[in-house]
C-alpha cells in the first residue's frame, strides 16, 4: 500500500477535516473522526451540534464538501447508500424508517428482497427463505418478535429492535445508530443497549448517537462531542465526569484544546 505514513491497522474509519454547508448552514466544520476497530464510539452533542450530519456523510446520505474518508486506511468516496453498504457500512437512521403496514419480515428484507417475482415457484421459496432467515436473525439475538406479525402492532422498543437486527442481516463490520433509545422506556433502552454489547461481542464496530448520557457512558469506549457544527474533543467514557462531556457539549472547547489527536503527517 503506498501510503506515506503506514496506516493504523486499529482504525477502521478514519473521516478527516469534513466540512458540509446546507445553504448559508455550516453543519460541519472541519470535523475528524476516528472509529478503532471493534469498539463502540458515541457522538454526543446538543440538537443541531451536526451529530447526524457527519454520520450521514459515512452512510452515504450526504457527500462532504470537503474532506476524506478512509475504511480500512484505504480512501473511499462514498457516494451512495449502496456504496456504504457494499463497504460494509449499515445505519439505522434518526428518523426511523420502518413501515407499519408491512410484517417483521417484510421490514428486514425491505429494499432486499430478491428480484423473483410473488407468483413464481421461486417467489415463494424466496418469501420462504426470507422468513426463516427473519426468525434465524431475531433468534440470534434474542428478540422475541413475532415475524410474521405487522411492524404496527409492535411497540416503539420492539421496532428499534427490528429496525437494529435489520442492520445485521448483511454481516457488516461498521454499524451506526442514530438515537437508537430515543423515545423508549427504560426497558425498551435496556434491550437496545445489550443488542449493542452483543454486537461489539461479535466483532462490530459501531457508532452510537444519544442524547442520553448515561447510555452513552455505559455503552461507549470513547465519546466524541460535537458543538455547533465542530468538534469538542474525544473522551474515554470509562472515565469521564458527566459535567466534562456536558461542558463540551455546551460551551465547546477552547482551540488550543482541540488537537488531542496527533496531526497526520
Ligand atoms: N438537509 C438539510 N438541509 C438543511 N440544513 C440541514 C440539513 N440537515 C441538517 N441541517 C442543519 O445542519 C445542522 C446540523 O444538523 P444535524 O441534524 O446534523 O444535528 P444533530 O446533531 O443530529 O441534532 P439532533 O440532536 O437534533 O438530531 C443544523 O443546523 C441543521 O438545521
Ligand atoms: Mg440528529
Amino acid at each position: 500500500m503506498a501510503h506515506a505514513s503506514a496506516p493504523d491497522e486499529d482504525l477502521v474509519v478514519e473521516m478527516d477535516a469534513i466540512t458540509k454547508t446546507f445553504g448559508e448552514v455550516v453543519a460541519l466544520e472541519d470535523v475528524s473522526l476516528e472509529l478503532r476497530r471493534n469498539e463502540v464510539l458515541a457522538l454526543a452533542g446538543d440538537n443541531g451540534a451536526g451529530k447526524s450530519t457527519l454520520i450521514k456523510c459515512l452512510a452515504g446520505a450526504h457527500e462532504p464538501d470537503e474532506g476524506t474518508i478512509r475504511i480500512d486506511g484505504e480512501p473511499v468516496t462514498i457516494d451512495s447508500p449502496r456504496t456504504a453498504k457494499r463497504l460494509g457500512i449499515e445505519t439505522t437512521f434518526q428518523d426511523l424508517a420502518v413501515a407499519g403496514n408491512l410484517t417483521v419480515t417484510q421490514n428486514i428484507f425491505l429494499g432486499r428482497e430478491t428480484v423473483s417475482g410473488p407468483d413464481t415457484l421461486l417467489g415463494v421459496l424466496d418469501k420462504r427463505a426470507m422468513r426463516e432467515r427473519a426468525r434465524e436473525l431475531l433468534e440470534e439475538l434474542e428478540i422475541g418478535v413475532d415475524v410474521d406479525e405487522k411492524v404496527a402492532n409492535l411497540s416503539g422498543g420492539e421496532r428499534q429492535l427490528v429496525s437494529i437486527s435489520r442492520t445485521l442481516l448483511s454481516d457488516p463490520k461498521i454499524v451506526i445508530m442514530d438515537e437508537p433509545t430515543s423515545a423508549l422506556s427504560v426497558e425498551g433502552a435496556e434491550r437496545v443497549l445489550e443488542l449493542i454489547a452483543r454486537m461489539q461481542r461479535q466483532g462490530i464496530s459501531i457508532i452510537l448517537i444519544s442524547h442520553n448520557l448515561d447510555y452513552v457512558r455505559r455503552a461507549a469506549d470513547r465519546i466524541q462531542v460535537l458543538h455547533q457544527g465542530r468538534s469538542a474533543g474525544v473522551v474515554d467514557a470509562e472515565n469521564v465526569e458527566r459535567e466534562d462531556i456536558v461542558r463540551r457539549m455546551v460551551s465547546g472547547m477552547p482551540d488550543a484544546d482541540r488537537t488531542e489527536q496527533p496531526a497526520d503527517a
